[in-house]
């Protein structure tokens, strides 16, 4: 058999382009030691000419935020024909979008925590301040204020009372036009993700998320150290089931394909609250993904190999 070329897309212009250019390389190593012949290209304005000139036998996109996830890159490739790994653009819009993906989930029958959605216009219309202390009535602090699209908990705020707003609004605001004001739910935050294989979606073992600060941010996610990592998560086998059960169903409501995570957060009480949906999950050193597929006694190698032969299979 004729060893097959795979694209790795990597980099992009997104906040999360140091994130994806690690999950890229990582991947690309996987791939190559499972007998690929690998080119990791970023997603440039060449990009179009290389995949006309070389026809790889199918795409993986390892970008992270913005073109690589809101379906944007994955439009281009259905356009060019070169089969890939991962959700179809026009579903990468729906999960990408978390307000959207929350109102699937929740009529899903589904738990989210409650939230309002705004745009940068409604403060400008309306007033900061008018709708600042409209907030503080709608919910308790401590809220959480976060782009309505985004990833890497950029722009996200946890707010303990109405003078950390204004600063809220404006990190949150600097990451997109609209963000997302929400419950703040208390409880252990965990990962699932989900690999399609010929028996159907399956979902891996479960990752909590120990932060050593209030919450998961951007710095307690990319270095070392800062966060601890449990897989699987330290839940009773019930808790464990319905977190696995949430990605299940995030990944069938949103429509999505091949792979994906789930972000949720579980309260002491039991109750599983659906965060937010990820198409392209971080594949670097201390991305979850990676974590729960060591867990599950299985190598990144192996599980690409199996999603990249479904995508092969189906063809563009
Ligand atoms: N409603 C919430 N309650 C408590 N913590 C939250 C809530 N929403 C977000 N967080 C914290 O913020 C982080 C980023 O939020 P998330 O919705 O997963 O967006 P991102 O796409 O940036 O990962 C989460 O990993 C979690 O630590
Ligand atoms: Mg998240």
């Amino acid at each position: 058999m004729t060893t097959q070329h795979i694209m790795v897309l990597a980099g992009g212009l997104s906040h999360e382009r140091e994130v994806s250019l690690r999950s890229g390389s990582r991947l690309a190593q996987a791939l190559r030691a499972t007998g690929f012949d690998v080119t990791v290209r970023d997603a440039d304005s060449q990009l179009l000419d290389w995949v006309t000139a070389h026809r790889p036998d199918a795409a993986v996109i390892a970008l992270h935020g913005g073109r690589g996830e809101n379906g944007s890159v994955q439009a281009v490739l259905e356009m060019t024909g070169v089969p890939f790994v991962g959700t179809e653009s026009r579903q990468c819009r729906l999960a990408w979008d978390k307000p959207t993906a929350k109102v699937l989930l929740r009529r899903a029958g589904h738990l989210t925590p409650d939230w309002v959605t705004l745009s940068h216009n409604a403060f400008r219309d309306f007033g900061a301040a008018g709708l600042i202390s409209a907030l503080g009535g709608r919910f308790a602090f401590p809220l959480v204020v976060k782009p309505y699209q985004g990833g890497s908990a950029l722009g996200t705020v946890i707010v303990h009372d109405a003078g950390e707003m204004p600063g809220a609004l404006v990190a949150s605001l600097a990451y997109g036009d609209v963000l997302l004001v929400e419950r703040y739910v208390a409880g252990t935050e965990v990962a699932v993700s989900v690999i399609e294989s010929d028996d159907g979606p399956i979902a891996l073992p479960p990752v909590e998320i120990v932060p050593s600060g209030e919450f998961f941010d951007y710095e307690a996610r990319y270095t070392a150290g800062m966060t601890t990592y449990h897989t699987p998560a330290r839940l009773e086998p019930e808790l464990m089931r319905a977190a696995a059960d949430l990605a299940l169903a995030a990944h069938s409501e949103l429509g999505l394909r091949d792979v994906s995570r789930t972000d949720m957060i579980v309260t002491p009480s039991g109750e599983v609250h659906f965060l937010e949906v990820n198409v392209s999950p971080g594949l670097t050193e201390t991305s979850m993904l990676p974590m729960s597929v060591a867990a599950a006694d299985r190598t990144l190698g192996e599980i690409y190999d199996g999603l990249i032969g479904r995508a092969i299979g189906r063809g563009c």
